[in-house]
């Protein structure tokens, strides 16, 4: 934290604000021209809501290592890396070598090959957890880690913390961090709160949020759902937060969760869909040494196709292996996405390339800090390995409440538009974070660190 802050004139951060605005609708007039036609057919002229931008999303060409480009002919060193995805860098030449290997051999049998299960076995000795299956994406592997949960248990409840992103079903589409929902209730018996239309009420109300780095609170309220014999099946939970920016655990937190979630016979699901891959081989269980029931896994396993992935201990997937759960998908296991996935983990993310994310996450972390407190500006840097991100608030985030208390929505604004003027992106959203790749260097670090020095400088003058 910044130890004096200077106060920041919100007459200035509007006025750049829309000084950027502009800039940027004068630099991608191609952008716009391809949205009004995308537009017509697309809805919001993009494939996913949050691909959507307003007035109008920037569209890009290709990518090469840390740099991606634009329509309208800009250069841009990615920290955004599809959503966390990306951590190879874009088109490696060991994943590009695999993919065109791969396709000549064909690319989709729904039949298992062999590429499928040596995937399994890294994952397996990685993550501690003996027994997997592939899906394709973070969602699939989220819904049906849960209904193995359920099925395991015997019970229908799902726990899990306020703030968080599980995927975009019906069982996790609750209590998210994206928004500020207001009046979340009291911090022991928070609401159930649905992400937008179309989600049963019902299901919204089998789903209970609690807040993070607070076991004391958890175990409480488990009490409560027991008494109300509402016993969950799972507790389903990012170790370190990602997508409330980034918040890291207490010294404890997981361990004391571990043991709650034992005591009472609940599932622990660590969902790793960001944090696997992208901090360790092994994720956040290698991190933090604590092992849960189960993992999920997506964005990242298969260097930019589509995966997924469920690992669990021996007795929970026997619900699987038995045929009690159906954990099926015509595209699982997928030859291509298996073959990426085995080349990126065995020669892309090897020990040398944790070793260079970690130095430059360092690097960008210092810095930033550093260009923080020189000039007095409020906010501190929070990272692990490739993830990170300023965290422009006032106080300490530690869950959701302190997230929507301290965390200030204008400046997250500002600085998105600001690097991008400058050829830098970041995943955009108040809740998102920058993911480094293998092929990221220094010279991409300075201009992280130049475009933030350069805005801080223009807010606080
Ligand atoms: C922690 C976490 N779990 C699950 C998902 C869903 O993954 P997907 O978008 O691949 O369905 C996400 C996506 O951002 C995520 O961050």
């Amino acid at each position: 934290m910044t130890p004096a802050s200077v106060p920041i004139d919100r007459r200035r951060v509007a006025e750049l604000t829309e000084r950027e605005e502009k800039r940027l609708e004068q630099e991608t007039p191609k952008s716009y021209e391809l949205f009004r036609r995308a537009s017509e057919s697309l809805v919001n002229g993009v494939s996913s809501t949050y691909q959507r931008r307003d007035p109008y999303p920037i569209y890009f060409t290709h990518g090469k290592g840390s740099r991606i480009y634009s329509v309208d002919g800009h250069e841009i060193c990615d920290f955004h890396n599809g959503f966390g995805c990306m951590v190879q860098g874009h088109a490696h030449p060991a994943i590009v070598e695999t993919i065109k290997r791969r396709s000549e051999l064909g690319t989709q049998f729904a039949l298992p090959t062999e590429d499928s299960f040596i995937v399994a076995e890294h994952l397996a000795k990685n993550f501690r957890l003996p027994k997997w299956r592939f899906v394709n994406s973070g969602s699939e592997a989220t819904m049906d880690a849960i209904r193995i949960a359920r099925a395991y248990t015997g019970r229908e409840g799902v726990l899990k913390i306020f703030g968080s992103y599980h995927g975009h079903h019906d069982y996790v589409m609750v209590s998210l961090g994206v928004a500020d929902f207001g009046d979340i209730g009291p911090r022991d018996n928070y609401k159930s709160i649905s992400y937008g239309a179309g989600i049963p009420e019902a299901v919204v109300e089998m789903t209970s949020a609690v807040p993070f780095n607070d076991a004391p609170m958890m175990e409480a309220r488990i009490e409560r759902l027991i008494e109300e014999g509402r016993k969950p099946a799972c507790l389903i939970m990012e170790a370190a937060m990602m997508n409330l920016g980034v918040v890291l655990p207490e010294p404890g937190y997981l361990e004391a969760v571990r043991e709650i979630t034992k005591k009472h016979g609940i599932v622990l699901i660590f969902d790793e869909v960001k944090t696997g891959i992208c901090t360790a081989a092994g994720g956040a269980v290698e991190r933090f040494g604590v092992i849960p029931d189960m993992v999920t896994l997506a964005k990242a396993l298969a260097g930019g196709l589509p995966a997924g992935a469920i690992g669990a201990t021996e007795e929970v997937m026997e619900v699987v292996a038995s045929g009690k759960v159906f954990q099926v998908g015509t595209y699982s296991g997928n030859p291509l996405s298996m073959a990426t996935a085995r080349t990126s983990l065995e020669e892309v993310m090897t020990p040398d390339a944790y070793q260079h994310l970690n130095r430059l996450n360092d690097r960008l972390i210092a810095e930033m800090d550093a260009v923080a407190d020189k000039h007095g500006f409020p906010g501190y840097t929070v990272g692990i390995s490739s993830k990170g991100c300023f965290n422009f608030a006032t106080g300490k985030i530690t869950d959701y409440e302190s997230f929507i208390k301290y965390q200030d929505v204008e400046l997250c604004q500002l600085a998105w538009l600001y690097n991008l003027n400058r050829g830098v992106i970041i995943a955009p959203g108040r809740e998102e974070e920058w993911t480094l790749s293998v092929q990221h260097t220094d010279e991409d670090i300075d201009r992280y660190v130049g475009a933030f020095e350069d805005m801080v400088k223009e807010v606080t003058a």
